[in-house]
């Protein structure tokens, strides 16, 4: 089909154009028949245009036009003209002239889409993700993608300039599970065996690191097979960064750079640096989080001094037994009514607290059940230790030290949501830092590692490997980004002899290592130097640049949280003949 190509783009029509003669193409966004002309909003990716048939100036096109519906593709030619004064639309950047169209060539037509084309909708997302492609039509996803976009040449500009090299690493490689579960991917060719997709590329950039690289990074996609959440894909995109004879310093100032570059360039904003620093045990104790949102305060106070030898044997038995008894000020909350703190109760419950124990505070001092317990006197310095004023309400819970400020976390949370402290304008970026080297799974009754098990314990605590691996701190580092963990890494262990012993601790003996990570060994046996590193969410920091609550919102085609993707229906079954080829049953 023969059709005028467009001389200027939906959005870039001004007042200075008036005169000229234009084509534009794109789809009819809305059609309005005013007493027999009509109107139409052709839209494309750069905006939107008002084009206007009139059956005295054309009565060809303005007939064509009569069979113009929503997301019908066309092109138009017509002459520039200022509005009729009135009924300029300041709203739109090309809102002071239309198009009055001479010629029309419908160049497809559209079925009625499922949902409008339109900012603001109100559809289930499930229909969004089947209908993907008119899903991205409107505005808020393509500035998001286009956000994307130049958050990736931000990125290879900033790297570049720093002297880090972009090296691309496999997608099939070697099963490492890292702490997730591996995508797989059967061979054809040697029956029986599995390539993984990457959870990420951790030890291909180490080896990198042994290879002389020295600075590399790589916008890369990692897939990790887990539970999903608004924050989270089963493949998602890192920014992967190493760095040779790097300390955490080095790695930090690194990521400053490009974080604050992100904000100058995509929302105008200037964030302070250096970034705020908290250890990973501030951070619990603290705001109960190792990802805190410090936008608000609510933190929390330890008052296991005050009721250690209360009559409250709750409280008391759980300080004996080593545990933790903290709460927060929930401000202006003394007068919630039963029911309200019924409903926190069970919120905390819910959580896995063994209860909630809640005080007034009063002109007359603090009041609560478990008066008869601790006295008065007990209470009014608990209260006095939180700095509560009257009207407030104080929230107490005991448990082990992980479970209480975990709990209380979630509870800090949640206050501040009802309370509506959190400033959506602020940008609090923040490193955690000083992780425990080890977690103790319950579960499996062995140490699992809190980061990856290449991390370097600080150097000051490996002798505490032998005597107490609990207490072994890490040089691991997480960058948050208002209660977001965006980026995490750390300084890693170069040294074969330090590796193996940190294996051991994980249960990964001799044997195991050799067989999961022999390729990484052998590397460190011949000149790896100090290295370290970081990778960043890039989907994550792209949504809240946006401002969106869904990673999904800034991914082109996501999958669902049970990992579907419903545009094209994958996963799916898959021909009989593929699987007979792989040597693969299904039972
Ligand atoms: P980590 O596992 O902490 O570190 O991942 C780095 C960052 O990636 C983001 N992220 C995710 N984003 C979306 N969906 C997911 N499923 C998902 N999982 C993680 C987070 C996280 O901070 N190899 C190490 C890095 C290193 O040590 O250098 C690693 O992958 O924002």
């Amino acid at each position: 089909m023969h059709y005028k190509k467009r001389t200027c783009t939906c959005g870039e029509l001004r007042s200075s154009d008036v005169g000229k003669t234009v084509t534009l193409t794109g789809w009819v966004d809305t059609r309005r028949d005013l007493g027999g002309v009509v109107f139409i909003d052709l839209r494309d990716r750069y905006g939107k245009t008002q084009v206007v048939f009139n059956p005295q100036t054309s009565p060809d096109a303005h007939g064509t036009a009569g069979e113009l519906r929503s997301e019908y593709v066309i092109s138009v030619t017509g002459k520039v003209e200022y509005r009729p004064a009135g009924t300029e639309n300041p709203s739109l950047a090309t809102g002071s002239i239309d198009v009055m169209a001479t010629e029309l060539t419908i160049l497809n037509r559209a079925d009625t889409p499922p949902f409008p084309i339109e900012d603001e909708i109100d559809v289930h997302e499930e229909m969004r993700l089947q209908y993907r492609y008119l899903d991205l039509r409107r505005a808020p996803m393509q500035k998001n993608l286009i956000t994307r976009h130049k958050m990736y040449l931000i990125t290879r500009n900033y790297f570049d300039g720093q002297g880090f090299v972009e090296v691309e690493t496999p997608v099939l490689m070697k099963s490492t599970p890292e702490g997730a579960r591996d995508y797989l991917v059967p061979s054809r060719v040697h029956h029986g065996k599995f390539y993984a997709l990457p959870q990420s590329p951790q030890t291909y950039k180490q080896i990198l690191m042994v290879a002389g690289m020295d600075r590399y990074f790589q916008i890369v996609k990692c897939f990790r097979d887990e539970d999903l959440r608004a924050d989270r894909q089963p493949e998602f995109t890192q920014i992967d960064v190493e760095m040779s004879f790097a300390d955490e310093q080095d790695v930090q100032n690194v990521v400053e750079g490009l974080m604050t570059r992100f904000f100058k360039e995509l929302n105008g904003v200037d964030v302070p640096k250096p970034f705020p620093r908290l250890t990973y045990k501030e951070a619990m104790e603290t705001y109960g989080s190792d990802k805190p949102d410090t936008r608000f305060d609510l933190k929390f106070t330890n008052v296991n001094g005050l009721v250690q030898d209360s009559g409250f044997k709750v409280f008391s038995e759980m300080v004996k037994k080593g545990g933790v008894v903290a709460g927060f000020v929930a401000p202006g909350c003394g007068n919630y009514t039963r029911n309200q703190l019924d409903v926190l109760t069970d919120f905390a419950k819910k959580l896995g607290a063994g209860g909630l124990i809640w005080m007034r505070v009063t002109e007359a001092g603090v009041e609560a059940p478990i008066e008869k317990f601790v006295g008065k006197d007990g209470l009014n310095a608990i209260g006095q230790a939180m700095h509560a004023k009257p009207g407030d309400l104080i929230l107490v819970l005991s448990d082990t030290w992980t479970k209480c400020h975990m709990l209380l976390g979630a509870l800090r949370l949640e206050m501040a949501r009802r309370l509506e402290l959190i400033d959506g304008t602020k940008n609090n970026l923040l490193w955690v830092t000083d992780f425990p080297m080890f977690e103790y799974d319950e579960k499996d009754k062995r140490y699992v590692a809190m980061h990856h098990p290449f991390t370097s314990p600080k150097l000051e605590d490996v002798h505490l490997l032998d005597s107490d691996p609990s207490k072994a701190c890490a040089r691991a580092y997480d960058l948050v980004l208002n209660g977001n963990e965006i980026a995490g890494g750390s300084i890693r262990i170069h040294d074969r002899g330090l590796q193996s012993k940190v294996f051991g601790l994980l249960g990964i003996n001799e044997e195991q290592a050799k067989k999961k990570f022999g390729f990484l060994l052998d590397a460190f046996r011949f000149g790896a130097p100090p290295h370290g590193g970081i990778a960043f969410g890039f989907d994550r920091i792209c949504m809240l640049l946006n401002g969106e609550k869904s990673i999904r919102d800034v991914i082109a085609f996501p999958k669902t949280t049970s990992a579907m993707s419903l545009m094209d229906d994958s996963p799916s079954e898959v021909d009989p003949d593929q699987l007979k080829e792989l040597h693969i049953k299904i039972v």
